[in-house]
């Protein structure tokens, strides 16, 4: 009994159910499609129904949204760009209802660190320990990408971090094309208010979404690119992603050698006076 049991609680952790957020359980499908028909009834928005997944419990396709993506799109960039602020793009973001992992995720894991710092990281989706904390980068892979930073005397009052997607996808699996197009708008809005003078792209899924290519990460990392966020051009690096790092340790040369290259483009940008180290 003990070993079904413990059988069960291992299958929930594995399909991303690893917290108990009530006594009673909710069913958070029905509520959106409530949400969603309501907000179709009020012309207001956009939806993203459920996956279907195969006996692997990997998705097999994406549905068809109720209404098409390029709509779900057009909402999403119609509310972005309304935003003047970040407290201004967040609150939007808590309201758009065209993302299905809003449905399944604890809480909106929108940004930390400085936005004044004139360095941005976006990482690809928050993992449990974010979705409880609503901080990007708190558990392993945050503590990790903490000890990057410190590598080349930057902390968090030094950098800012975020996501691409800001909903964590059910058991830490990548986000779909979809999923990460309508949440799209936001991502580019939020680096346009940053506006920083640097922005770094952790692994392949940030990368390649940022950077509008399908090349995989180990050609794109450790390459200077040009991102265009509204009328300015701001340099973007790619970077080997920390969780990768932490399952890939022989790795951990190339990540450094990015980092050196970060930190020399920071010494030549004087963004922050680092500690000297003949190393870096
Ligand atoms: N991995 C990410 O890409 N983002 C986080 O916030 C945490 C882990």
């Amino acid at each position: 009994m003990a070993e079904s049991f413990a059988g069960l609680l291992r299958w929930y952790a594995e399909m991303g159910v690893d917290i108990a957020v009530d006594d009673a359980p909710h069913d958070r499908f029905a509520e959106s499609r409530a949400s969603i028909a309501a907000h179709t009834e009020a012309g207001t928005l956009s939806a993203a129904p459920q996956q279907t997944f195969d006996a692997s419990h990997r998705i097999t396709r994406e549905p068809a949204p109720a209404l098409p993506a390029d709509a779900i799109e057009a909402t999403a960039l119609e509310s972005a760009s309304g935003a003047t602020n970040l407290d201004d793009l967040r609150e939007r973001l808590s309201r758009f209802e065209g993302c299905g992992l809003k449905a399944t995720a604890t809480r909106l894991v929108f940004g930390d660190g400085n936005p004044g710092a004139g360095i941005m990281f976006i990482g690809e989706a928050p993992g449990a320990d974010e979705d409880r904390q609503g901080v990007p980068f708190v558990g392993r892979a945050g503590q990790l990408l903490d000890k990057m930073l410190a590598s080349i005397g930057l902390d968090r009052t030094k950098v800012y971090i975020a996501n691409v997607v800001p909903w964590r996808p059910p058991g830490n699996r990548t986000p779909t094309p979809l999923e990460t197009a309508a949440c799209l708008p936001f991502t580019r809005r939020q680096i346009e208010l940053v506006d920083p003078k640097i922005l770094v792209c952790l692994g392949a899924a940030a990368a390649q979404t940022l950077l509008g290519t399908k090349e995989g990460i180990m050609r794109l990392r450790g390459r200077w690119f040009s991102y265009r966020a509204g009328d300015k051009e701001i340099q973007a690096i790619a970077m080997l992603h920390p969780a990768y790092l932490l399952r890939q340790p022989a790795q951990k040369k190339l990540a450094w050698q990015d980092l050196r290259m970060l930190a020399k483009e920071i010494r030549r940008l004087q963004l922050f006076a680092l500690p000297f180290n003949s190393a870096i």
